[in-house]
């Protein structure tokens, strides 16, 4: 970080370091600004807009996790439009995403008086429960597009790019390259997609099984014999004859 500069923060003034973000400098001043797809250990990509702050002097209401700090900025972190912007992204990732599984959107749904259904029309994602591997299962159902499993997986963390954007617009979802099935991808089941995953759609297989009603036992049979079945797999790719 650089030199100390002078910004205010809701009438505050404070100093912060140069090439730090928003978001940044606010949590040393003691002020919240809540944030959804940015995590503290991956790369920042301003795509959920739940952290917009109003800088004076900006036409457009800014990404706090994204947006640097300049010398004499003065940004307003809860105006009127600030509100009403994070109240409507939130209805919005309601109405067309299952949010049953990701706590900390729903207390911002309180926080912010949002409507989870003020959009009635709208089409919500129903891909099926994608049960590829013996480790971790994939419910794009209840997938905000937030970045953090492809982040992790990449450059972020593991280096693997199993992962990636597949699709366009209403039908874009993470998945492998070509869809293949996870175990067939570079994927080597480290789990940190799974344990970035805001929203409960990545989910460690043994954990949904037991929501399911399935005993340790059957648990144990269960995700033995696919593991058993993808050596079997492994064993005839490398011996086709
Ligand atoms: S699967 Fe989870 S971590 Fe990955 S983009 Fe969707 S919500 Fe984010
Ligand atoms: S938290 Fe800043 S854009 Fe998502």
């Amino acid at each position: 970080m650089g030199e100390p500069i002078s910004i205010t923060i809701d009438q505050q003034t404070v100093q912060a370091a140069a090439g730090s973000t928003i978001l940044e400098a606010a949590r040393q001043a003691g002020i919240h600004i809540p944030t959804i797809c940015y995590h503290d250990y991956c790369t920042a990509n301003g795509l959920c807009r739940i952290c917009v702050v109003d800088v004076e002097g900006s036409r457009t209401l800014q990404p706090a996790c994204v947006v640097q700090v300049q010398d004499g900025m003065v940004i307003h972190t809860r105006t009127e439009r600030v509100i009403r912007s994070r109240r409507t992204i939130l209805e919005m990732l309601a109405s067309s995403v299952n949010l049953s599984e990701a706590p900390e959107i729903q207390d911002l749904f309180n926080q912010y008086h949002s409507d989870a259904s003020r959009f009635p029309d709208a089409e919500p994602r129903h891909p099926a429960v994608i049960d590829d591997n013996p480790m971790y299962i994939r419910d794009y159902a209840k997938c905000i597009l937030c970045w953090r499993c492809v982040q992790v997986c990449a450059e972020d963390a593991q280096f693997t790019f199993a992962i990636n954007f597949s699709g366009r617009g209403y039908e874009t979802q993470i998945s492998t390259f070509y869809e293949i099935p996870m175990p067939e991808s570079t994927c080597v089941f480290c789990g940190q997609c799974v344990g970035v995953c805001p929203t409960g759609a990545l989910k460690p297989k043994r954990q949904w099984l037991l929501e399911m009603g399935y005993t340790p036992d059957e648990i144990m049979s269960l995700t033995r014999s696919q593991r058993q079945r993808r050596k079997r797999r492994e064993e005839i790719s490398q011996n086709p004859a």
